[in-house]
């Protein structure tokens, strides 16, 4: 279990791309006076693609980079982290790390019908991580585990409802909506974005579930309430790719709110191996 953050808070947040923004709306929403960093590893995106070693270490050193900049607490706001290198990201920081899972626990507890599907990055799907969750499921639950490939890439472009959007979400859930799933899991942080297209092709009987109330609930806990944050320090975004698209992609899913990410600036990583 992560510690204690040290005051004053700063809450460092990492992704492979726009998909931890979802987390970072709900923790702002929660603690709207916590100074929040955001580093996305678009240079290296998409994350579901890579082996478990390259997701390692490219965020390792994302997360070293929050701390540089003054993290005092981490938050892995993508799934194929949380399942695939949390341990890695935990070895190589001082600081405390939270991370984030597919919600198939919560799912499992929520089903009358016994099936859950879980929509996870490729990454995620095959990891120990995910497995490990797999076997904490009661036995009378069937979860059908749909790997996405493709579909963080339709969010990391912005594009939420086109063709090629729905045609991806349609295939991983036409199977299980058939056989009586009621409750999806949005086991990537990508996926939270389509929460309104996943819902209308799953239907209005299919509950929805994310992880990221959960990790909110956990930095709550850590970050004392007893010292405010000094406002002096601003909200900032890295991205380790070039910034414009980032930063027209987050306007899009954010809104208004996308202004309160700060400024957003390119910074390159190195990733050992
Ligand atoms: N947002 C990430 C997750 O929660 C990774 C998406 C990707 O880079 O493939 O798994």
């Amino acid at each position: 279990m992560p510690g204690v953050a040290p005051d004053p808070p700063v809450i460092g947040l990492f992704d492979s791309g726009v998909g931890g923004l979802s987390l970072w709306r709900e923790l702002r929403r929660a603690l709207p006076a916590m100074p929040l960093i955001y580093a996305a590893d678009t240079a290296a995106f998409p994350y579901g693609a890579r082996s478990a070693a390259e997701v390692a270490a490219r965020a390792r050193a994302l997360a070293q980079l929050l701390v540089a900049q003054g993290a005092t607490l981490l938050v892995a706001a993508c799934n194929s982290i949380g399942t695939a290198a949390l341990a890695e990201v935990r070895a190589a920081t001082g600081v405390p790390v939270v991370g984030t899972v597919p919600a198939i626990r919560p799912a499992a507890a929520a089903t009358a019908s016994g099936q859950i599907a879980a929509l996870v990055t490729p990454l995620t799907a095959g990891g120990l991580g995910y497995a490990a969750l797999l076997a904490a499921v009661p036995p009378h639950v069937q979860v059908w585990t749909r790997p996405c490939a493709g579909l963080a890439e339709q969010v990391e472009a912005g594009v939420l409802a086109s063709p090629r959007t729905r045609a991806l979400v349609v295939r991983a859930l036409a199977e299980p909506v058939a056989a009586g799933v009621d409750a999806v899991v949005l086991g990537c942080t990508h996926y939270v974005f389509l929460a309104p297209l996943v819902q209308a092709v799953a239907g209005p009987n299919v509950r929805l579930f994310d992880g990221n109330a959960g990790v909110v609930r956990q930095v709550e806990r850590l970050v004392s309430t007893s010292t405010p944050s000094t406002a002096q320090l601003a909200n900032r975004c890295f991205t380790t790719g070039p910034a414009a698209p980032f930063a027209a992609v987050a306007r899009r899913l954010l809104g208004r709110e996308a202004a309160a990410l700060g400024p957003i600036v390119q910074h390159p990583i190195e990733a050992d191996r």
